[in-house]
């Protein structure tokens, strides 16, 4: 997609393709989006200064994480229902990531199982995100399957104990399940093209979108009224159920959503291999503070003995740079290749992460930095004052309809 030179462009193709109700549950934060605007602002503030006359050509993106060979220091993010942003959309995003050398990380949520998307892309590196249900037996046989189906690495989601409070979704009458009303039914018929290539496509192939890994018994279809208890998210999650998931999971694990050096510590007790700095891309609590403010402080607790991804806000390659100079080995990025899934399915997310591979590989070339090690001795600017960001007016650049 020669035309989409930028991130702006890919969020503004996807805003024309979505429903409203879509888009903006994609692109949005929870209460007044103060985590949103902070995550964009306090990556504004950081600087990398160059180093001169490092003779560098070609930046190496090659990046060892967790045992893996990955060709660049990024990480498809789980999301939730891809596959309502393009037919089979999780499916694009495992040939994607298979393409680009890099994990694609299923999410509990996603309309594709796991084990379809293992069939139709079997080479690729795929990772599963875990949401624990209620029912811990449920929960115990869903991890068996993600484990028959070749995954190694599995993420647990730490930070969403309940349901955020986003009020766009219920203005827009979107909830999961998805509730029929006048207001979604006008939405949905103004975009038809996405009615027709997504919704009736997958409907015609599969019946009613659903959360393709819930139990045939919970099933929901997404248009049905209520989540059975059994198959919704604990709330009373602890460190104890992390050490019997560690116990019984023979892969890698990552803990997802830790904002501190001491949760950090605790993951690490507790065997994980690598934590996810995340505020879940401003989606959950409005008041945590960006991964960027906190990264440094448990990058220096726990940075010898975990790896650690970061994530939320990254939209340039030179974002990227900035979470590895201040203490990641990789990050993971969420709304950027749905906004390319949305725009021109498969090939517009891999044109979108290959837009932030060269965005990233020219900052280097600029930074003088000749690989993703070097990256982590730039010199950062702007990390005291990253510890008390001042909201920038908008998240994202305003788009003009
Ligand atoms: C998410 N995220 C998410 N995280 C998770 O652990 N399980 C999930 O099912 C979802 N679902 C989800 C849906 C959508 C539409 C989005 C945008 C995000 C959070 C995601 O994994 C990641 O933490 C953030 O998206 C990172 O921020 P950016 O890159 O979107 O700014
Ligand atoms: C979200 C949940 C599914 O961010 O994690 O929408």
């Amino acid at each position: 997609m020669s035309s989409l030179l930028n991130f702006i462009d890919y969020r503004a193709r996807a805003r024309q393709r979505l429903p409203k109700a879509l888009f903006e549950y994609i692109d949005r934060g929870s209460e007044d989006e103060q985590a949103l605007l902070r995550i964009r602002s306090s990556l504004d503030q950081i600087t990398l200064t160059p180093s001169l006359l490092n003779g560098v050509d070609q930046p190496e993106l090659r990046t060892p994480l967790l045992g893996q060979a990955l060709a660049m220091p990024l990480v498809i993010a789980p999301t939730a229902l891809a596959g309502l942003v393009s037919f089979q959309g999780e499916i694009k995003l495992a040939r994607t990531a298979r393409d680009l050398g890099i994990p694609f990380c299923v999410s509990t949520q996603s309309v594709t199982t796991v084990e379809e998307i293992r069939k139709q892309v079997p080479d690729a590196n795929l990772w599963f995100q875990l949401y624990v249900w209620k029912d811990r037996n449920l929960t115990r046989q869903l991890l068996e399957r993600v484990q028959a189906a070749g995954v190694d690495t599995l993420v647990i989601t730490a930070d969403t104990p309940v349901s955020p409070k986003r009020e766009y979704n219920v203005r827009n009458g979107f909830s999961i399940p998805l509730k029929p009303s006048l207001a979604l039914l006008l939405d949905v018929l103004g975009h038809p093209s996405w009615l027709v290539s997504v919704w009736l496509r997958q409907w015609l192939a599969s019946g009613m979108p659903s959360y393709g890994h819930y139990p045939a018994q919970f099933r929901a279809a997404v248009t049905q009224q209520t989540v059975h208890e059994a198959v919704r998210l604990e709330n009373r999650l602890t460190w104890n159920d992390i050490r019997q998931i560690r116990s019984g999971w023979h892969g890698r694990l990552v803990i997802k959503g830790v904002l501190s050096p001491q949760d950090a510590l605790l993951a690490r007790d507790e065997g994980a291999d690598a934590i996810v700095v995340s505020a879940h891309g401003g989606r959950n609590l409005d008041i945590a503070p960006a991964p960027i403010q906190v990264l440094p402080a448990i990058a220096e607790a726990v940075g010898g003995d975990l790896q650690i991804i970061a994530d939320s806000g990254v939209t340039r390659g030179s974002d990227v740079l900035k979470y590895l100079a201040l203490g990641a080995d990789a990050v993971m990025v969420g709304r950027l290749p749905l906004w390319g899934l949305a725009a021109a399915g498969q090939q517009g997310a891999t044109d979108s992460l290959r837009m932030l591979r060269n965005e990233m590989e020219l900052a280097m070339t600029l930074l003088g930095a000749h690989s993703v090690r070097d990256c982590r001795k730039a010199n950062v600017l702007g990390r005291q004052r990253a510890l008390f960001v001042k909201p920038s007016p908008g998240a994202y650049p305003e788009i003009t309809a």
